[in-house]
């Protein structure tokens, strides 16, 4: 029990707390100095229908409370919490209920992207959904060879894209494996998605990447509001507000509940400074 309660402290950098009520007070600290949030409810590779429909009532009553409290936030799922590895009908119609709570409040849905595994059926399972229903979007990894055509078809389909680099570990087979292959093809498809895309979310800390977008968006004329950036909750919190009072939409993803252990892992996987920042708390030093 110690053990656990330590490693939850340890997580607590970037994850926002056990419960909704601690996560919906973050988002408010968050909107009052102007930026936006995605709520994410920890949870992954669920293996049981009863698991994923709970997620499904949690969604469902955090819209409830986004919704009456006014505040500037939609929310991130993961499409293997609500079931996809159970088969895809489950995961669709989990996702349906939690499209159509969140349209009752006006509110958005994006699908994160998981390990390359479920890259084709997640992409099938949105572009299906998207002809009924338009408040949800998804997620491209930078890293993936494919990604190019997707962004392509995405756009085609006027569908809103969350650009990232990608933090999964997959092989060469399917993902660039050098930084600055990635890097090239971040900028090659926020390019794409800055031109022809509706409203791109940008998520990326690399301040190379940001500048790479500033300047094509300026260089093209494209106003602020035609796209947002977006970083995780934890992560480069100066940045936020410096882009945020240069005039750019900025929205932090916020992560909350008790099943962080895999989000903290990628966490530490992108930066291992974090994981000796974590030994040294633990240590006391
Ligand atoms: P990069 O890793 O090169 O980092 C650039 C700089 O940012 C670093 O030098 C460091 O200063 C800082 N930084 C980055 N990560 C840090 C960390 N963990 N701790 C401390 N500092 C850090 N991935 C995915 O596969 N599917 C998804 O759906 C999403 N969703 C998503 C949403 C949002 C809002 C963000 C910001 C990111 C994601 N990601 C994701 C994660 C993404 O793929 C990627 O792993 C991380 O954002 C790190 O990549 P950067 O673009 O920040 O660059």
């Amino acid at each position: 029990m110690v053990e656990i309660r330590r490693v939850n402290f340890l997580a607590a950098r970037f994850v926002a707390g056990n419960t909704a009520e601690e996560a919906l007070d973050a988002v408010h600290r968050l909107n009052e100095v102007g930026l936006k949030a995605s709520l994410d409810v920890l949870g992954e590779e669920t293996r049981s229908l009863e698991q994923a429909q709970a997620a499904v009532r949690e969604y469902s009553q955090l819209l409830g409370w986004i919704g009456a409290s006014g505040l500037d936030c939609n929310v991130s799922v993961k499409l293997t919490q609500l079931g996809l590895s159970l088969g895809d009908g489950p995961a669709r119609d989990n996702l349906l209920k939690i499209l159509d709570a969140a349209a009752k409040h006006g509110n958005f849905v994006r699908i994160d992207m998981e390990g390359s595994a479920y890259t084709q059926r997640t992409l099938d399972l949105f572009h299906g959904v998207f002809e009924s229903r338009k408040n949800v979007g998804v997620v491209i990894q930078a890293y993936l060879r494919r990604s190019a055509s997707d962004v392509k078809e995405l756009n085609r389909a006027g569908a809103r894209v969350r650009l990232c680099k990608g933090a999964y570990k997959e092989p060469p087979s399917v993902a660039f494996q050098e930084k600055e292959e990635v890097n090239r093809s971040y900028d090659a498809l926020a390019l794409e998605l800055l031109e022809r895309g509706n409203y791109p979310g940008f998520a990326t800390h690399d301040d190379a990447r940001i500048e790479a977008i500033l300047a094509a968006a300026a260089g093209r004329g494209i106003p602020n509001d035609r796209f947002e950036f977006q970083m995780l909750y934890g992560v480069r919190k100066p940045r936020w507000t410096d882009l945020k009072s240069r005039g750019f939409n900025v929205r932090i993803y916020v992560p909350y509940g008790t099943h962080w252990l895999p989000y903290y892992y990628r966490r530490i996987r992108e930066r291992k400074e974090n994981l000796i920042f974590a030994l040294r708390s633990v240590l006391g030093r």
